[in-house]
């Protein structure tokens, strides 16, 4: 959380918030399966205003030798922001963030990749966010989850990720990159669906016990608009009459 602006109206009377969404109203979604031809797989997200790419390339041969492992495959993640994303340019040396949010992506991507069928290799996802505003890690996460899909890599299920808050006391689904700086908490959260099980749940801000039940049951509603489009994504690329 940034620190708090005051002077902001968050939510208005009529619990209309900033961008003028409801408090249970998503920002625009638009998740596209493959893109890229020289990925294995490839995904491109559009949330709200942030836009991010993900590749995905293997199960490859793991270079060092010395990191494969001879009982399963290994996942490699890396999210990475163009100096470009955000208003002020980022320095395109790795930060301590982007490392941060490639194990936390990684961590929550490990539960549903079936790295065991993959001995000795590595899956490697490589994510770049071309423009972020507020929620890059669970559009990334959601994005991935679609390339790793794409690349015809075995999952127990696909992660939807969606992140809910709290501005002006009042907890609410999606929060964009306003309300993250002068909101009261964020909780990012990734979960498979079909296997109604949480890979990431972080909570940045302070919340009651019931406030933190709500965020996580309205942050879960979210994951499961996010894991519709994610099919659809996929059902449009493999069935439908894409040019991919
Ligand atoms: O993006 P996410 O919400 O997952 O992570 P965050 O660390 O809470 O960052 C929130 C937002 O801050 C990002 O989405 C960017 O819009 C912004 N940001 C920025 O303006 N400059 C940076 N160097 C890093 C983040």
């Amino acid at each position: 959380m940034g620190g708090r602006d005051t002077t902001m109206v968050l939510l208005d009377e009529n619990g209309v918030r900033c961008d003028g969404r409801k408090i249970d109203e998503p920002r625009r979604i638009m998740i596209k399966a493959g893109g890229l031809k020289n990925a294995d797989g490839s995904a491109y997200i559009e949330f709200g205003d942030n836009k991010i790419l993900v590749g995905v390339f293997g199960p490859r041969d793991v270079h060092p030798k010395h990191m494969s492992n001879t009982d399963t495959g290994i996942l490699r993640v890396r999210y990475h922001m163009e100096p470009f994303s955000v208003s002020e340019r980022k320095n395109p040396a790795p930060s301590r963030r982007e490392i941060e949010i490639s194990k936390v992506i990684k961590e929550a991507l490990e539960p549903a990749v079936m790295l065991e069928k993959f001995p000795r290799t590595a899956v490697d996802v490589f994510i770049e966010v071309l423009q972020a505003d507020g929620g890059t890690r669970c559009a990334a996460l959601s994005a991935a989850s679609v390339a790793l899909a794409d690349a015809g890599i075995p999952m127990r299920d696909m992660v939807a990720a969606c992140a809910s808050g709290k501005v002006a006391d009042t907890i609410v689904l999606d929060i964009n990159n306003e309300e993250d700086q002068a909101g009261q908490a964020d909780m990012p959260i990734g979960y498979m669906p079909s296997l109604e099980k949480i890979t990431l749940l972080q909570l940045d801000g302070i919340l009651t016990p019931d406030e933190y039940k709500k965020c996580v049951d309205v942050g879960i509603a979210g994951c499961k608009i996010v894991y519709e489009l994610q099919k659809k994504a996929l059902y449009e690329k493999y069935f439908g009459k894409g040019d991919n």
